[in-house]
């Protein structure tokens, strides 16, 4: 079944599904340039978080761009990549939120890389939560080309075949499962209670299952039923790196659908309010009582 159709059956407001397809497209698009892409070297850019760009962020930005603003349901779109969020129409219902290409710095090790993205009803997201969220998605760049979606309806999964976005598995579903994706160890050197946590995963023997990139981590706890991502802060960057619009909320909402749970440390990240475009937050993200460890186990929490 495709896409749209799947989405329809879904009973998905018809401008959300389009909109949806419009995003999906731009993945497609995204996947075809990165297998063609030679040049993963620096542009000598960086963009708002601080990150070098290489060719394919800013040709990736381009295209979810050049998608979202042909597409008449789009009232605002942000992104990871762009220097302020931009009224596309002021008619339109939806803002989107986007980072064209998670992970973009392990391209040239040709490891999986994603794109990620939540959509908001509404022209101002700034004073709201996650909870508000619309729908999310992401698409991971692998072996194969993958689109997880959510129209809070539970997850489901579309892979690229023939160049069509096709349904592969309805409903997945995240329980508990001994594995563990440690992100920003460093932080280990800093909070005695996160290299506690990781030793404890160590002694308990977890697989460790971490690639550097988000997107294909939360992908792997969807797809083995459980397990747990965790990118904590620091005593000088409390609130970690990951951002919460473009990449911990719609995940945080994606993860929620399968049944598991994501906090910041103290509550969950979907109830965090945004105060700005750019917020960062640490992230616990997995199964449900997986997510419960870390939030008992981290002292200093968030
Ligand atoms: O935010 C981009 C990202 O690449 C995530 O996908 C990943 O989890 C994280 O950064 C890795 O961060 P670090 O470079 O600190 O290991």
């Amino acid at each position: 079944m495709d896409l749209f159709t799947f989405l329809a059956s879904k009973k998905t407001p018809v401008d959300l599904g389009e909109l949806i397809v419009s995003l999906a497209d731009a993945c497609r698009l995204i996947a075809k340039e990165l297998r063609e892409a030679t040049d993963s070297k620096h542009v000598g850019t960086v963009n708002l978080s601080g990150e070098e760009q290489i060719a394919m962020d800013v040709r990736a930005d381009a295209i979810v761009g050049e998608h979202m603003r042909a597409c008449q349901y789009v009232a605002a779109l942000g992104g990871e990549e762009m220097a302020e969020v931009e009224v596309v129409n002021q008619d339109g219902r939806y803002s989107v939120f986007c980072d064209p290409l998670d992970g973009s710095s392990l391209a040239d090790v040709n490891f999986s890389v994603g794109t990620i993205s939540g959509i908001f009803e509404g022209k101002e997201v700034i004073g709201r939560t996650g909870r508000s969220l619309a729908a999310a998605l992401f698409a991971v760049y692998g072996p194969k080309t993958t689109l997880l979606v959510t129209v809070k309806n539970g997850v489901h999964e579309f892979m690229l075949i023939k160049d069509e976005w096709t349904l592969i598995n309805e409903n997945l579903r995240v329980k508990d499962a001994k594995y563990f994706a440690p992100g920003n160890l460093r932080a280990c050197a800093e909070r005695p209670d996160y290299l506690e946590l990781v030793n404890k995963y160590i002694m308990e023997k977890y697989t460790l299952r971490y690639s550097g990139g988000m997107t294909p981590d939360i992908n792997h706890i969807l797809h083995k039923g459980g397990g747990i991502f965790m990118y904590p802060g620091t005593p000088n960057m409390p609130d970690g790196k990951l951002r919460l619009l473009f990449e911990c909320a719609p995940m945080s909402l994606i993860m929620e659908e399968a049944g598991g749970a994501s906090s910041n440390g103290k509550i969950p990240v979907l109830d965090v309010k945004i105060n700005n475009y750019e917020q960062r937050t640490p992230i616990f993200i997995g199964g449900k009582s997986e997510v419960q460890k870390c939030v008992d186990w981290c002292m200093l929490g968030a």
